[in-house]
């Protein structure tokens, strides 16, 4: 599968429908495209899990090069990069992991920047929380992802809401068994506004991760109920993935940011996006055919 994406020209443009590219250039030209429409961005470096000490130096190294070269654009001032854990070193050790972290944020600091981390599968929550703690004590504005579908998270969103944290929420993009996860869009979308509810009453700043109108207008209400304006919350949407809502709500003053992914390593992340909506599929296997 990876080798027939790769190899044919047809299936690249479907990856860069949800991929900016694979160079820091072409990540720079994704970001300022999209603050030239008004909206705020989040970079993750694409990378998955690995278990070698060089390759999560690399990574960490990545966002570092890439944190610099937005510095002389000022495009660092008001945005953030998203790190995966895995891919600095969490499988192998979580003081490795958050050293290569701890980096990310100081160059991220230095550029008027932010930090949010990924959350990953449920087996990785607990290294995730606790490696958030520490980072926060240093650099407070890093923030982290919490999934709805799992079942910890209402207790998680309101520690990290007592905590002050910035909190991106997320239904939830892994394959997770039924002992940990609420299984089922309708039950998923209720976790949602759940740990919603508990964000937008709580003392943090909450991110709104979602491409879904429903639980947008669930959200408005609740602004409204507990006394937040535009600008103690915001929406994040993914690069290519609903871009006339993320300008709708950018026009009515909202902050989008868009999670601009770049990089060489894209297949996992193309891969659940895939997984997220059929016509996804369907749009994949033309471009395979040659249509
Ligand atoms: P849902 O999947 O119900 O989609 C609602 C509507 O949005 C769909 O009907 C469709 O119109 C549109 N849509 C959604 N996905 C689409 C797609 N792939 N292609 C085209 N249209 C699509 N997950 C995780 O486990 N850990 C993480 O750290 C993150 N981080 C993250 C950051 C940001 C900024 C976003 C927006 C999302 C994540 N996610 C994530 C992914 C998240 O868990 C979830 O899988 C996706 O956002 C899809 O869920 P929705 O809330 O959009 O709803």
């Amino acid at each position: 599968m990876r080798r027939s994406v790769s190899g044919f020209p047809l299936t690249r443009k479907v990856v860069e429908r949800f991929v900016a590219g694979e160079s820091v250039e072409d990540a720079r030209a994704a970001i300022e495209r999209l603050r030239d429409a008004g909206l705020a961005v989040t970079v993750d470096h694409l990378g998955e899990e690995t278990r070698d000490a060089g390759a999560a130096k690399a990574t960490a190294q990545a966002y570092i090069t890439l944190l610099d070269a937005m510095r002389p654009l000022g495009l660092g001032r008001g945005g953030e990069v998203s790190v995966k854990l895995s891919a600095v070193g969490q499988a192998l050790d979580d003081a490795m992991a958050l050293d290569h972290a701890r980096a990310i944020c100081a160059a991220a600091d230095a550029n008027g920047s932010t930090v949010t981390l990924d959350m990953e599968d449920h087996t990785t929550v607990d290294s995730t929380l606790s490696i958030l703690r520490e980072l926060r004590a240093d650099y407070p504005a890093t923030g982290v992802a919490i999934q709805a579908y799992l079942f910890r998270s209402e207790a998680d969103c309101r520690d990290l809401s007592a905590e002050g944290s910035r909190v991106r929420l997320v239904k939830g993009a892994y394959r997770e068994p039924a002992s940990v996860a609420h299984q089922g869009k309708a039950a998923v979308d209720k976790a949602y506004v759940r740990c919603l509810r508990i964000l937008m009453a709580g003392k943090g700043y909450p991110m709104l991760a979602t491409h879904d109108d429903r639980l947008i207008s669930i959200t408005e209400l609740l602004a409204d109920r507990f006394g937040r304006s535009i600008g103690d919350y915001e929406y994040q949407m993914l690069y290519g993935i609903r871009t006339d809502r993320q300008e709708a709500l950018a026009g009515a003053g909202h902050t989008v940011r868009v999670y601009i992914p770049y990089g060489d390593d894209w297949y996992g992340y193309f891969m659940r996006r895939l997984a997220e909506r059929p016509a996804n599929v369907a749009f994949f296997l033309r471009a395979l055919g040659g249509k």
